[in-house]
């Protein structure tokens, strides 16, 4: 059932490797023997200002965790401060490429210091202190990095959201994190298009509730597509830099290892996007040490993780991880199909990219584009790759590692949430072989159990439903605004576990193999959307009664969006409604959550009590019709056999 093959790293990396098979296994039995022992020891990759009283406080059952409790330090002058003392000052902390190819800027460490310093003093401007939220709504330009750095300098929270989110999405997190100032930028490019983020700011900000009293407009387009200029409100970035008492020194906050650090709103199985709550002291320290090990850290590597800043990826690995390690971090504006199939790895060649950590989705797409994209380039830098975001199917994983690694680099498969903050389950490339498709074994201090639907434990080789059993630094510490949410969300469908809404098989040799999703989430090219919010934005429209919306396999995105839809009495359906139905999806989440598959359906499967049978609408979105299961139970059993007949007929 698990047979796979099993690839080991090469002598030469495993003689180079921060971590040997045996001290892999040392180090782990220690981390689950002794959790206290092991992170206070770890806790000194950290410059602290202050020692915490006691490494570990918690009560996991009842969802409450605390890490380096009375400790005191800052995120920024970990990642920045403390590098300028050691070789690493006038080193590339970020190189930026941007969208389009030509365009790139390099901050050394040194610089970065000065410009979040900097940047800090324009947030204290307008008053922004500890405790505080900052709305970051930018695209993938170094003010990014640089805002979020100055945020956590002065221990203002941040909360950044992704670029392609619309101003439906915006207002619903400015009402929920209610941000006392927001940094936007005039619009922002993407694969050669503009895309507006002043335009969205304004937007969402006529329709919340909340009243942000500042909106600072970073300048990257350059021609102001955005339609209101709100005086007293919106300010120019540029105008406050060229402020000249403005300083660029800027003492960092001591801040507690227990304070807020960022909000990451991500979406759940029911409800709105929740805000994901990570604080300052085990965070980083889980960045931290899990770049180190899981990417294999030397000095002088080029590091490379494709994301956007806008999701938790490049939260921990292109911002915390990396800086907090002195490395250097390459921060990409584009796609990578523009202006070719090949961007990626131009971009690998020119910057001499030594570890690279990208998303199936991303390597799907480009093995459909052929080879040939991949051949035009070099690629000999490269020595470690890296996959996020979905489990990577067995083919994808070979194409990468023949074709981009050229069988010499070890692939490490990360699996983790923005839950955990960083990376659970992952080869540690010099220490454990993979096999493709299985994330392999649990990092430092984790502990996954598989427990069957009635929250038993299960031993040896099993499958069901992923669960933590003991807390660790850098997991989440609540629902920003709703306890209650954090708690029913993960702590009591399996009692004295963390959930995490996946489903696992667990091998003979005690490799993980994640096999997705359990509940109502969707994963759609690596991007978390909950099918209830496509759903509620679906029956917003006038002519629609009913929507159900499940996954089904595709074979770019890992997950497509397939929409049942019923009408109201005396709806005409045509293709008409169904873009209107497409653009009314882009328009209240974003164009990430357009369905793929709208199929119009006269009834849906459900339960005499009303209950919407996803099973059944999964298998059949599946075109698996023989193994329906039981649907005698069905209030009007003869649904089925119509959406199956349609299935057939319209979407097969
Ligand atoms: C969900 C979390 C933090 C990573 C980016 C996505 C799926 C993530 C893997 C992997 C199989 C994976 C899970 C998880 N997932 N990485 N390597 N193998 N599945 O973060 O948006 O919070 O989504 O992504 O289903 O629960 P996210």
């Amino acid at each position: 059932m698990f047979e796979s093959k099993k690839y080991a790293p090469s002598e030469e990396f495993v003689r180079n490797s921060n971590l040997t098979k045996d001290q892999y296994e040392e180090m782990y039995k220690k981390s689950i023997s002794d959790p206290e022992g092991f992170w206070g020891e770890q806790a000194e990759r950290l410059t602290w200002f202050k020692k915490w009283d006691k490494v570990l406080e918690h009560d996991f059952a009842n969802a409450k965790v605390e890490w380096f409790k009375g400790g005191k330090l800052n995120v920024a002058y970990n990642c920045l401060d403390r590098h300028l003392q050691t070789p690493a000052k006038n080193k590339a902390a970020i190189i930026w490429v941007g969208d389009k190819p030509g365009e790139t800027r390099t901050y050394t460490y040194q610089q970065l210091h000065r410009e979040v310093s900097l940047h800090a003093n324009v947030l204290k401007r307008f008053g922004i202190k500890r405790g505080d939220r900052v709305l970051i709504y930018l695209p993938m330009i170094p003010e990014l990095a640089i805002f979020a750095l100055a945020c956590t300098r002065i221990g203002a929270v941040h909360s950044v959201v992704f670029g392609g989110f619309s101003p439906e999405s915006l207002q619903s997190r400015i009402d929920d994190a209610k941000p006392s100032l927001i940094v936007t930028s005039d619009a922002g490019f993407r694969g050669g298009r503009i895309i507006d983020m002043k335009k969205n700011i304004d937007e969402a900000l006529q329709r919340s509730e909340h009243k942000v009293q500042h909106v600072i407009v970073a300048e990257r387009v350059g021609n102001e597509t955005y339609t209101v200029w709100n005086e007293g409100r919106d300010h120019h970035l540029r105008d406050i830099l060229n402020s000249p008492d403005l300083s660029d020194e800027c003492p960092p906050e001591e801040m507690d290892a227990e304070d807020p650090l960022f909000i990451l709103y991500t979406s759940g199985s029911t409800g709105k996007p929740k805000g994901v709550l990570h604080t300052t002291g085990g965070y980083l320290l889980g960045a931290n040490m899990t770049f180190n090990y899981v990417f294999d850290h030397k000095p002088d590597d080029t590091f490379w993780c494709t994301a956007d800043i806008g999701w938790v990826t490049g939260h921990s690995y292109i911002l915390y991880g990396p800086l907090s390690n002195g490395a250097t971090s390459l921060m990409f504006e584009g796609v990578p199909s523009y202006p070719d199939a090949g961007r990626f790895w131009q971009i690998c060649d020119k910057f001499g990219v030594t570890v690279f950590y990208t998303a199936p989705t991303a390597i799907r797409a480009l093995m459909r584009e052929g080879v040939k994209w991949v051949e035009k380039h070099r690629l000999n830098t490269l020595r470690l790759l890296g996959s996020v975001g979905e489990p990577i199917n067995p083919e994808a994983w070979e194409w990468y590692y023949h074709n981009v690694g050229k069988g010499r680099c070890p692939v490490v498969d990360t699996w983790w949430q923005t839950e955990t903050g960083s990376i659970m389950i992952s080869p540690l490339p010099g220490a454990i072989d993979a096999k493709p498709g299985s994330a392999t074994k649990p990092f430092f201090g984790i502990e996954p159990v598989i427990v069957d639907n009635d929250g038993k434990e299960l031993e040896g080789a099993a499958s069901g439903n992923l669960c933590i059993k003991q807390p660790w630094p850098s997991m989440m510490r609540g629902v920003y605004g709703d306890p209650e949410r954090f708690f029913n969300t993960y702590f009591v469908q399996f009692k004295g576990y963390y959930f995490t809404g996946d489903g696992a098989n667990r091998d003979e040799d005690g490799y993980y193999w994640i096999t997705g999703r359990v509940d109502d989430v969707l994963n759609v090219s690596g991007h978390r959307l909950g099918s209830a919010e496509v759903e509620s934005a679906l029956v917003e429209h006038q002519s629609v009664a009913e929507a159900a919306v499940v996954g089904y396999p595709h074979d770019i995105k890992g997950q497509g969006i397939y929409a049942y839809v019923t009408v109201k009495n005396g709806v005409h359906t045509n293709d008409e409604l169904k873009k209107e139905l497409l653009e009314l999806v882009a328009e209240k989440i974003g164009k990430i959550a357009r369905p793929d598959v709208i199929h119009w359906a006269p009834g849906l499967p459900k339960t005499r009590s009303g209950k919407i049978m996803r099973r059944i609408l999964r298998k059949i979105a599946e075109g698996e019709f023989s193994n329906l299961g039981d649907i005698s139970t069905l209030a009007d059993p003869s649904v089925v056999a119509t959406l199956v007949e349609d299935k057939q007929k319209y979407h097969s």
